[in-house]
């Protein structure tokens, strides 16, 4: 058996057209269900629906054999005792610094509000600048509003957040897509199921992307 941890949310929605492809459908309906594991029509495979930034932790402690999560969350997370196998170019946006429309360069040390503190702290270094980070856990957008940040470091798709609360992008930062991670033990010990199973799915991210 292949337990499968998927991110709740536009994940979720955009993962099981691949897992289709493999012949891997829900046993249950995934928007009624009150169940945790979800059995599926092939009886080696089950899914574990959970919180995005959960994901890396049920398969870095083996509750989960392979994940599927957003490069942002490994970025900002890490992802102890496992590897990124796959790219499956879904759930693609882009992680931005984003400001109010004509906004004016702060002299003092700019404030930056995000839920990707570690990504901004490094990329901020590493552009040789020290900010303020103020941790938030959605939202964002709302801290430049309210004169509580100078920018936002956030995901940007079609910009239509950004532009109905008067912020533009000002720096990308990073492209984001959802990747396949696999705990490093479950890899060893089931490397032929799990390996089938990746080069499935890459087979189905490269129909997809015909279609
Ligand atoms: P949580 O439930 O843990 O708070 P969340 O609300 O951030 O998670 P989603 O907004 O569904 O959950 O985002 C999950 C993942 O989807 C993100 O980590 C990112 O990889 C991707 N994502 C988020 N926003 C977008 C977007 N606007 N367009 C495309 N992909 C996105
Ligand atoms: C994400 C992200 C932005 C928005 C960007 O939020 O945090 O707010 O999408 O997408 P856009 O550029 O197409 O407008 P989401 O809709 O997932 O809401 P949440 O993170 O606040 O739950």
């Amino acid at each position: 058996m292949i337990t499968l941890a998927l991110s709740k949310g536009r994940i979720l929605k955009d993962t099981l057209p691949l897992l289709a492809k493999l012949g891997i459908v829900p046993t249950e309906d995934l928007d009624k269900t009150r169940k945790l594991i979800i059995p599926t029509t092939r009886d080696d495979v089950q899914l574990l629906v959970v919180r995005a930034t959960d994901v890396p932790v049920y398969v870095a402690h083996g509750g989960a054999d392979m994940g599927v999560v957003g490069k942002d969350v490994l970025m900002e997370q890490g992802g102890d005792n496992q590897f990124e196998l796959l790219d499956l170019a879904i759930a693609r946006c882009k992680l931005m610094v984003a400001a109010p429309v004509n906004h004016q360069r702060q002299s003092h040390r700019l404030r930056v509000a995000t839920k990707y503190v570690n990504v901004a702290q490094d990329y901020f270094a590493s552009k040789g600048e020290q900010v303020d980070l103020i941790k938030l856990y959605g939202s964002m957008e709302l801290a430049p509003l309210v004169g509580m940040a100078d920018c936002i470091v956030d995901l940007v798709d079609t910009g239509n957040t950004l532009k109905a609360n008067g912020l533009e992008p000002t720096e990308h930062i990073v492209d984001i897509s959802s990747r396949l991670v696999v705990n490093s033990m479950a890899y060893k010990r089931q490397y032929n199921e799990i390996q089938s199973l990746v080069d499935a799915l890459a087979d189905a991210v490269a129909d997809l992307n015909k279609e």
